[in-house]
């Protein structure tokens, strides 16, 4: 799909990967973009297509206004987020895990539903910010890998019930990339503009999994290669 004339709804969208996901939209010719935040004020303002809308994603009677508003929507972006940082097993906070599941989970699940049946009557797609940890368990934060690694198999589901219905599904593996989120990681990190140009380049043509960055890349390969010892090697970054 292109992004030119696209009607798109980004959830996220006052920071990081989202204030960009909306920027870029506008640049590709995007006819309208939905800017959805817990708090709006931060949205990026100045352009009459851009229309903020206040969603938490966890709260099932915002999604559902949400997504009676923007019934013409051609392009879902799930982007928003969080990562606590914990361990699975032995964390500082337990309260932690269930939050996760909470956002990166339940709350993308939520969207998906809602959202699902104005994009099969507008042939839309979807765009589900994953992780790389999806795919791997990085122990020092282990509880966002198994809200990641569900998000990724509902994912899959997702794309298999909607592709009757000719609405395409993509999941985002990234690396770190440099926002909030990832400010006490040490470098590399992908910039969101590379996140946000793989994601454009992938709906106009290319894979429905999409591993951004050459940390990803080499994750996925080294999946395909040996899994164990890929594992192996996660386990150590306790
Ligand atoms: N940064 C990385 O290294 C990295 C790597 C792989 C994947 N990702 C994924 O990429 C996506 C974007 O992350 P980012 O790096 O841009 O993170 P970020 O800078 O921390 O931004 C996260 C965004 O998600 C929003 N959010 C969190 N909980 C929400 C909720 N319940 N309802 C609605 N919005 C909520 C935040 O809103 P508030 O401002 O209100 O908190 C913020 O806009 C996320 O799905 C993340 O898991 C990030």
């Amino acid at each position: 799909m292109q992004i030119e004339d696209s009607v798109a709804f980004v959830s996220g969208a006052n920071r990081g990967v989202g204030a960009r996901f909306v920027t870029s939209l506008i640049e590709g010719g995007a006819r309208k973009v939905y800017a959805a935040a817990r708090d709006c004020s931060a949205v990026s303002k100045g352009d009459s297509r851009i229309i903020p809308i206040t969603l938490d994603i966890t709260d099932p009677a915002q999604v559902a206004q949400a997504a009676a508003t923007a019934r013409d929507v051609t392009l879902l972006i799930n982007n928003a987020g969080i990562n606590r940082l914990e361990r699975a097993i032995f964390p500082r906070d337990n309260t932690a895990a269930r939050a996760e599941m909470e956002v990166n989970y339940f709350g993308t699940l939520g969207m998906c539903r809602a959202f699902t049946p104005a994009l099969i009557a507008n042939r839309g797609a979807v765009v589900n910010m994953l992780s790389i940890l999806a795919r791997v368990g990085l122990p020092m934060m282990g509880s966002l890998c198994a809200s990641k690694a569900a998000a990724l198999r509902m994912t899959e589901c997702l794309r298999a019930e909607l592709a009757e219905h000719h609405v395409r599904v993509l999941g985002v593996l990234p690396g770190a990339i440099d926002t909030d989120m990832s400010r006490d990681f040490p470098p590399p990190k992908l910039s969101v503009s590379e996140v946000v140009d793989a994601v454009f380049a992938a709906l106009a043509n290319g894979p429905d999994e999409v591993y951004v960055g050459a940390m990803a890349q080499g994750v996925g390969a080294g999946l395909a290669a040996d899994r164990d010892a890929l594992q192996k090697q996660f386990a150590g970054y306790l």
